[in-house]
């Protein structure tokens, strides 16, 4: 599949205020400068269409995109940068929550870990959230540019052994640059692939 047209919808701080969730959506969640805006650009072939930056802390709301008209795809704050201050990180986690457990037409989340990393308790705690919480998601690795083919293979390795020491069988795993557009193809599958199993919640919900 590939990507005809892409926009900005919408920013906001409160999931009750976006857009009628009747049509399927998938969001981006990860810490801070871990690559979740420049995957959505690469992901839609638009440079510019999600704001990134060097300095972690650039995406600070809920961002609705609408993709061929027909799905969403949802750019979020990231999680555990202390720098934002304790109660700006509260204020992003909250947001964040909410917007998880409450959007009805959410069909997927994308949590996005950059290869370079050990496993590390923020991004641990988080998947055990969303355990708890029976949130669908998969984990795409970020950045594989920065590593070797081999580098990449036993970091990809080592984090599901750590999955595996907690859970009975790790998430779907894809691995990603959007330098290179690694993992493009396969993600924008996966998206198709869900898309027909979209069920618009009743119309009291919308
Ligand atoms: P916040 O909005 O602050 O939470 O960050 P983010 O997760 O949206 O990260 P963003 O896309 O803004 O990228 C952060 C930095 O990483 C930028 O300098 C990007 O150019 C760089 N970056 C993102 N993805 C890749 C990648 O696949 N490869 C390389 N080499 N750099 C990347
Ligand atoms: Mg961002």
């Amino acid at each position: 599949m590939s990507v005809s047209s892409a926009r900005f919808v919408i920013s906001n701080r409160d999931y009750r205020k976006c857009p009628s969730p009747t049509l399927p959506e998938y969001a981006f969640i990860g810490r801070s400068n871990v690559g979740k805006s420049s995957l959505i650009n690469m992901l839609t072939g638009k440079k510019h269409l999600a704001k990134t930056s060097s300095t972690p802390g650039k995406t600070q709301l809920i961002n609705h995109f609408l993709i061929d008209e027909s799905w969403y795809l949802v750019d979020l704050p990231g999680y555990g940068y202390a720098k934002t201050g304790k109660a700006r990180l509260e204020g992003f986690a909250e947001i964040i929550r909410d917007y998880i457990v409450h959007r009805k037409n959410l069909m997927n989340l994308f949590l996005l870990i950059d290869i370079r990393h050990e496993p590390q308790k923020p991004d641990l705690e988080f998947i055990r959230w969303l355990g708890r919480n029976g949130v669908p998601f998969v984990i795409i690795f970020t950045k594989a540019d920065k590593l070797s083919k081999s580098l990449v293979i036993e970091s990809r390795k080592r984090y599901e052994s750590a999955l595996l020491e907690e859970w009975e069988q790790s998430p779907p795993i894809f691995i990603s640059s959007a330098e290179t557009r690694a993992g493009k193809d396969e993600i924008l599958q996966f998206i198709k692939e869900a898309n027909p199993l979209f069920r618009p919640p009743p119309g009291k919900d919308i």
